[in-house]
């Protein structure tokens, strides 16, 4: 099995992991899951995530072949179209995105938006293969956080975004307009039945007990010592999420996000006085939680 190479960048202000994954004999790579940066109290946007990877593809001597993403995420922009407009490489997303679009659409109230997918060069469907160099990567339908999320399993590695964390960190939530715990549940079992060895690379990480940053563990870990998972039944595990997910506040930039991740990471139109704005929907999340 090939064994690439994988480079992680934790962003502070979002608790999420971008990658870097790189084919050790060509010095192709991808990115996974990119983020353009956002302050919500100013409306501040900047590129230092990514420009902070690309200078790391290019210090490496490493040649983008993808931006990928896993999932529209919700607390945070994604970079994908930013890093297109930098380098040219295809952007990808699972094909169940057009779903989600569907849903935000009618959030948003956009009867103008192509909600075909078209703005990604390539939409990935279950069980799907691509090259990244001589690496093979495989696509793995993982709904149940969203219902448009993909693994994406390369060489000895799987990129499981929002499905498992650390086994600390227990499990993603599957709350979203869209998700499911059941979902969530068998696209688990589908990771966990990876080989034992598989290193597995998580999306978010919050660092509990205010230990460091870590967004690597494997399966075997997983399955040892995470209690979302480990000695749990189906019943048991939809149970614990659910119940745990009424807790929870929507996080804090979903409306935000969910406009531009829906657009393959694109940043509305700027209107005619050069400004582009945001469109916050209210009351359209019946039951959130309030946060404080
Ligand atoms: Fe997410």
């Amino acid at each position: 099995m090939r064994k690439p190479e994988v480079a992680g960048f934790y962003d502070t202000r979002t608790g999420s992991i971008q990658y870097v994954v790189a084919c050790p004999s060509t010095r192709k790579c991808a990115i996974i899951d990119p983020v353009l940066d956002f302050d919500e109290k100013s409306g501040s946007t900047a590129t230092t995530n990514a420009d902070r990877i690309l200078d790391y593809v290019n210090s490496h001597d490493l040649t983008l072949e993808w931006i990928l993403d896993t999932h529209p995420h919700a607390d945070h922009f994604s970079a994908a179209r930013y890093l297109k407009s930098r380098t040219g490489a295809p952007t990808a997303i699972g094909e169940h995105v057009t779903e989600v679009q569907k849903i935000w659409q009618q959030i948003y109230n956009w009867p103008d938006l192509a909600c075909d997918g078209s703005q990604w060069d390539r939409l990935f469907c279950d069980g799907e293969t691509f090259n990244i160099g001589e690496l093979q990567a495989r696509v793995m339908h993982s709904p149940g956080h969203t219902l448009a999320s993909i693994s994406y399993v390369i060489g000895d590695a799987a990129f499981i975004h929002d499905t498992l964390f650390m086994p600390d960190c227990g499990s993603a939530r599957a709350d979203f307009p869209g998700g499911s715990a059941a979902s969530l549940w068998h696209s688990i079992q589908d990771i966990l039945s990876l080989p034992d060895q598989t290193r597995l690379f998580t999306g978010h990480d919050y660092m509990p007990g205010g230990r460091q940053a870590l967004w690597e563990s494997s399966v075997a870990d997983q399955k040892e010592k995470n209690p979302h998972v480990a000695g749990q039944s189906e019943r048991d595990f939809i149970r614990l999420r659910e119940t745990r997910d009424r807790t929870l506040p929507m996080p804090k930039l979903i409306l935000h996000a969910l406009q531009v991740n829906i657009r393959g990471g694109e940043l509305p139109q700027a209107e005619e006085n050069g400004r582009r704005y945001l469109k916050i929907p209210l009351d359209a999340l019946p039951g959130s939680v309030w946060g404080s």
